[in-house]
Parts: structure tokens; C-alpha cells; sequence
């Protein structure tokens, strides 16, 4: 599996602790800054990731920022992103075996990074369930084409 990540600086922190998670984890990843803690606008670094994973070249991408919003709202945006925002455990799993979401999103200021690394693992490790989610996911995708 690779993984993209990215923040803007509201979720600099949790950036680094859940980067510190996937090499603990041996899991591939790509970070995509910022590479300092000054001001900088979520959307530009919503872009690469979600831009990486509609390409296929990402299998899964996380984002944070402050509060997850506006993260979430940016990926949101692209094609072939369905990116969640969550900050729980029990939706982290839901949200991969019903919507099989690619893109997670969280913010710094809503969540402790011991709840965020739980989050993070359990949303990596939960397959899509398919079956009549599949027809749902298929019917979500069409709203992109209208
Ligand atoms: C930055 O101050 C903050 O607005 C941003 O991190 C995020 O919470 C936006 O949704």
C-alpha cells in the first residue's frame, strides 16, 4: 500500500505523529508538506494527494488541518475522491467498509494524537465490504458526471 499525506499548518503536529505511525507500521508513504510551520492555504496541499490518488499512482490519502474541514471539502472536489472526515473509531471503520473512502481526513484542534493514530490504523486496515455498498458507491460516482 502507498500513502499520501499532506497539512496545511493548523495540522503540522499531527502530520509528523502520524508519519511517525506509518513507518512504525511499514507502510509506503509520500509527504507532501509543507515542509515549515508558516501560513499556507489547505487547498494547494488537498491537491497532490488527492490529485495522486484519482490517478492510481496513491492507494489511500490522508489530510489534515485544523478542524478537517476544509480538507475535506477541498478533496471532496475531485474526481474520484471520497474523502472522510472523521474523528472517531467507529467511523473510521464505517467509512471504509460503506463508502470506501480513499481519502481520510482529520483535524489537529478537534482530536489527540493517541485517538488519531487509532483512527488512522483502523481506517488503513478495514477492507470495503462491497456487496450493496457497491451500488451505492457506483450511484455516488454518477453525481460527478451531473
Ligand atoms: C487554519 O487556520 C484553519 O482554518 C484550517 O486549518 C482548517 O481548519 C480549515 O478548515
Amino acid at each position: 500500500m502507498k500513502v499520501a499525506i499532506s497539512s496545511d499548518h493548523g495540522g503540522n503536529n499531527l502530520r509528523h505523529e502520524i508519519k511517525q505511525l506509518l513507518t512504525e507500521l511499514t507502510i509506503e508513504f509520500e509527504d507532501f508538506g509543507p515542509e515549515s510551520g508558516q501560513s499556507v492555504d489547505y487547498p494547494d496541499y488537498a491537491a497532490p494527494v488527492t490529485k495522486g490518488v484519482a490517478s492510481g499512482e496513491f492507494d489511500k490519502g490522508i489530510l489534515i488541518c485544523g478542524t478537517g474541514i476544509g480538507m475535506s471539502i477541498a478533496a471532496n472536489k475531485v474526481n474520484g475522491i471520497r474523502c472522510a472526515l472523521v474523528h472517531d473509531v467507529f467511523s473510521a471503520k464505517a467509512t471504509r467498509g460503506h463508502n470506501d473512502s480513499n481519502v481520510l481526513a482529520m483535524g489537529e484542534r478537534v482530536i489527540g494524537p493517541g485517538l488519531a493514530r487509532e483512527i488512522v490504523q483502523t481506517w488503513l486496515e478495514t477492507p470495503f465490504e462491497g456487496g450493496r455498498h457497491e451500488r451505492r458507491i457506483e450511484k455516488l460516482m454518477e453525481l460527478e458526471n451531473n
